[in-house]
């Protein structure tokens, strides 16, 4: 709206049309076809981008002249006309985009969910950087995550879920390249390795202390899970299941106060369960789920101090033993 409103007034300046009614501007202000002025080198870029791509629905077929309703997905400020949102999600869209999006360096958010593009991400979105907001989940992209994509220092989200051709290792700044994540979601990927010291190891606390939302479920993960989980602090769902991550789990597998699920299921963890998941979690977590590892000897007593504990999930492993008689008291 304030954008509408700064445009406006910059309109009735241009036309002389001061001594309007402060009502009948207001209703101009509204009026949704009023016309837009891209800034040419932005709309070079996303006509480029279109033409690489595959458009079946011809739903961007409309992207032309100044008439913003035509734009589809398309936002830009009032000052310059520079390209600054792209909201593409579930249009249908398909292809390899190539360079097309990379010189919108206004550009955010840049959502591009639930399509089909393909080929490589582009390691060129490394310089859009002043995304917060970078959504690709739900499309073909391949190939692996650029190092570029590092100077991404103001991101907040990043989704690339469901990406199945996207893997490689897991970069070894995921964890620190920007203070302000709060939502990391690499789910239904191929990504292979450990998960790297700057994601889940207490030196990367001062870069994580926003992330809120971590999601890493469905690759081909490997190594151990750290036992210092609990340096996330303000993390609430923890996914890591559905990888290969394998070996004992620290006993003492502390977590943070505001975790409300974790699930480690359909991994190689073996060993005996954690007995002591954590003070904060005996307030908080609602789901713990353990189910098709390894893990073998007795259920620890200590899992009935959960007291939030609403699902709790232990079956295929090689637990032995009784069920502790407190189980009851859990809600
Ligand atoms: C893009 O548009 C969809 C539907 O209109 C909306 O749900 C989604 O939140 C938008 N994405 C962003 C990043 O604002
Ligand atoms: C998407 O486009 C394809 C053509 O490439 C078409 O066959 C299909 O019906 C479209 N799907 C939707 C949901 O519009
Ligand atoms: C990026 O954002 C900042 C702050 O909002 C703004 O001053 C700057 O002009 C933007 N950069 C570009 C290339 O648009
Ligand atoms: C990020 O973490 C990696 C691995 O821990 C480290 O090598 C690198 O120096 C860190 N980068 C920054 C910018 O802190
Ligand atoms: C974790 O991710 C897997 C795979 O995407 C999903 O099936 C599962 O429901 C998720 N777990 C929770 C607790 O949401």
């Amino acid at each position: 709206m304030n954008r509408t409103w700064v445009f406006c007034l910059d309109v009735s300046r241009v036309l002389g049309l001061r001594f309007l009614p402060g009502l009948l501007l207001a209703l101009l202000c509204l009026d949704p076809s009023l016309s837009f002025d891209l800034d040419p080198a932005d709309k070079a870029s996303l006509l480029l981008f279109r033409s690489s791509i595959q458009n079946p629905d011809r739903r961007l077929s409309a992207w032309s002249g100044s008439d913003r309703a035509y734009w589809t997905g398309v936002s830009c400020s009032v000052v310059g006309g520079r390209v600054v949102s792209l909201n593409l999600t579930d249009m249908n869209q398909s292809g390899d985009m190539g360079r097309g999006l990379c010189s919108l360096s206004s550009l955010d958010p840049l959502d591009l969910s639930w399509n089909r593009f393909s080929g490589s991400i582009p390691p060129c979105f490394g310089s859009l950087y002043n995304l917060t907001i970078l959504n690709l989940g739900y499309n073909q992209f391949g190939r692996n995550l650029p190092d570029s994509w590092s100077r991404l220092d103001n991101l907040r989200e990043l989704i690339l879920t469901s990406n199945r051709e996207l893997g490689g290792m897991l970069p070894s700044w995921i964890g620190n390249f920007s203070d302000r994540l709060e939502k990391l979601d690499l789910s239904l990927n191929s990504f292979e390795g450990a998960v790297p010291a700057s994601l889940l190891q207490p030196n990367s606390l001062k870069h994580l202390t926003v992330l809120g939302f971590l999601n890493l479920a469905d690759n081909a993960i490997t190594g151990g899970i750290p036992s210092c989980i609990a340096s996330l602090e303000s993390l609430t769902p923890l996914n890591l299941s559905h990888n290969l991550l394998r070996y004992e789990v620290s006993p003492g597998l502390v977590i943070s106060e505001k975790l409300f699920v974790l699930d480690l299921s359909f991994n190689e963890l073996d060993g005996p369960l954690p007995s002591r998941i954590g003070k904060g979690a005996e307030k908080g977590l609602l789901l713990l789920d353990l189910s098709h590892n390894q893990f073998s000897g007795e259920i620890p007593p200590q899992i009935t101090e959960l007291k939030s504990l609403q699902v709790l999930l232990l079956s295929h492993n090689l637990l032995s033993g009784e069920i502790p008689a407190r189980i009851g008291n859990l809600t």
